[in-house]
């Protein structure tokens, strides 16, 4: 699909139906969220992707009885890693290896900086995964409508309870749910409708930032 289609057809879709999602598709789909950029590519995402009916059954209790949960084909935790040193001396042996770096001394200080950075607060460690992983998010959403299947990003979930009834280790910061499935024929209007979007003129700022007070919502081109 044309990207400019997809991203104008592209809704946070509430009604599935009844069809399965191949493993294929996921799988394709799960590639595509590898594709992402992070920072200095060390990848903090991972995913619980629920497709058995209990655990998407508890995980609907846990999103405050959201009843998309259960009814997605399949319900993903996305999870992010806080800490930057997981990944950090594969990804910049690999770098080294690729020439990216020109010797081991800028690979180890590569290393040494996101050592730093692991010392950072929980709360920032909290933006860090947050930034890169939610931008795989995006690319797990766009991947699917690409191949049919609809998706509704979440927040709307209680991350204690998340963390224990799935046994989520206390490294991993629960960033978002996602429901995939394929979207119900007889979906409501309300479901199709485009919702309204704040105009270009209100969010960007060329050259100076002047902070918008007031918020227009103009009805989008579809
Ligand atoms: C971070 C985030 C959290 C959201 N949380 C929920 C949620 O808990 N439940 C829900 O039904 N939709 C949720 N949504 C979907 C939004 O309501 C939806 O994206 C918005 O109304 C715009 O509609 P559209 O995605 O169809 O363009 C969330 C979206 C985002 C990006």
């Amino acid at each position: 699909m044309q990207f400019d289609n997809l991203l104008r057809e592209r809704r946070s879709v509430h009604q599935y139906s009844d069809e399965p999602i191949s493993e294929s598709t996921l799988g394709e789909i799960f590639e595509a969220a590898t594709l992402a950029p992070s920072g200095y590519n060390l990848q903090p995402w991972e995913f619980l992707a629920l497709r058995d009916d209990e655990k998407k059954a508890t995980l609907r209790e846990i999103a405050y009885g959201q009843d998309h949960v259960e009814e997605a084909d399949t319900a993903i935790v996305v999870l992010g890693h806080t800490d930057p040193m997981t990944h950090a001396e594969t990804v910049f042996d690999d770098w080294l290896a690729k020439d990216y770096l020109p010797n081991e001394e800028v690979r180890d200080a590569l290393v040494e900086n996101v050592s730093e950075m692991s010392e950072m607060s929980a709360s920032d460690r909290r933006t860090w995964t947050t930034r890169s992983t939610a931008l795989a998010a995006m690319t797990i959403m766009y991947a699917a409508r690409d191949r049919g299947v609809a998706s509704c990003p979440m927040e709307g979930f209680d991350a204690d309870a998340l963390v224990d009834s799935f046994d989520i280790p206390g490294e991993y910061e629960p960033v978002m749910l996602i429901t995939l499935g394929y979207p119900e024929a007889e979906a409501s209007d309300i479901e199709n409708e485009r919702k309204a979007r704040r105009p270009v003129e209100e969010i960007v700022h060329y050259d100076e930032f002047d902070p918008s007070d007031e918020t227009v919502l103009a009805p989008a081109d579809d």
